[in-house]
């Protein structure tokens, strides 16, 4: 495995890639490897000749009061986990590298973002999509992987290579859990062993509430508040609880089609998010 750090460095590797037709699979992390990221590379060793991992906690995602300086960081077991995954090229640029000097201009995301995490983290998903960006000029990858934990993430990127027409096929991964249900994190580790106990109720509420959607309930405000009721016995308080259509990430008073349930859960020292897709049949109008 190569472990790359610098932007002159990851241009020359991937143009020998390129010149020797080699397919590129990446994988965009912000580190602290965990199953989840492991089941990313996995799906991209599967379909590509060389697979990029990129670590870089990306500042312009985080907001003022939030965890850029405690999020976590092991570098040394990433490279680990890394190497013994099979990834070929383990990019891990220095916040100098990526951002030298002031920046000038970052991607403004201006669909999907009023709702879901967007509606309480204002710039972060422009701080997303500004480095994934970045890396896929950087990486020059054929298809990039992606969890479906993160499912608005997943659609801001589906929209930003729409709109400027980058050829990078994306790739949603299922989830991967705990065994008691708990959607992985590296953000887990900031639970109390008494929160990480309650935590799968998140996942069991979805499922309850995707089930009662599938049995019947179109109507949108009566699931959120099934939902919401679900929810209320925790020990933490509810950030959001949503059903959109997705991608597109829209309201419906009705729900009919491709449905993504939601949910963020704030726990003392983490706020946690989860989220089921499901298809409902549209009703006649
Ligand atoms: O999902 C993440 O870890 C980050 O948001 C990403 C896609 C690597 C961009 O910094």
């Amino acid at each position: 495995m190569k472990i790359v750090e610098t932007i002159s460095a990851i241009r020359e590797e991937v143009r020998k890639l390129k010149a020797e037709g080699r397919s590129i699979g990446l994988v965009p992390t912000m580190g602290f490897l965990h199953e989840g990221h492991l089941s990313l590379i996995e799906a991209a060793r599967a379909k590509h000749d060389v697979v990029v991992v990129s670590i870089f906690v990306n500042p312009l995602q985080f907001g003022p009061n939030e965890d850029f300086e405690r999020y976590p960081r092991d570098l040394d077991r990433d490279e680990r986990l890394a190497r013994n995954s099979g990834v070929d090229i383990l990019f891990c640029p220095p916040v100098e590298e990526m951002y030298p000097g002031e920046t000038a201009m970052t991607i403004h995301v201006t669909k999907g973002v009023d709702v879901l995490c967007g509606a309480s983290r204002p710039g972060h998903f422009d701080g997303v999509a500004t480095v994934v960006m970045k890396l896929f000029q950087l990486t020059a990858p054929d298809e990039a992987f992606f969890g479906q934990k993160d499912a608005q993430q997943v659609a801001v990127i589906i929209n930003m290579v729409r709109t400027f027409n980058v050829p990078v096929n994306i790739v949603s991964c299922p989830t991967v859990r705990e065994e008691d249900g708990l959607a992985k994190s590296s953000r887990n580790v900031y639970l109390t062993e008494q929160e990480r106990q309650e935590a799968s109720f998140l996942y069991q509420a979805l499922r309850k509430a995707a089930e009662r959607a599938q049995a019947g309930e179109h109507d949108r405000e009566r699931l959120l508040q099934y939902l919401t009721g679900l929810l209320e016995g925790g020990s933490g308080t509810i950030d959001y609880v949503e059903a959109l259509s997705y991608p597109a990430l829209e309201r419906q008073e009705k729900l009919g089609g491709r449905i993504i349930l939601a949910v963020a859960y704030h726990y003392t020292k983490a706020r946690l998010i989860d989220n089921i897709i499901i298809e409902l049949d549209r009703e006649e109008a």
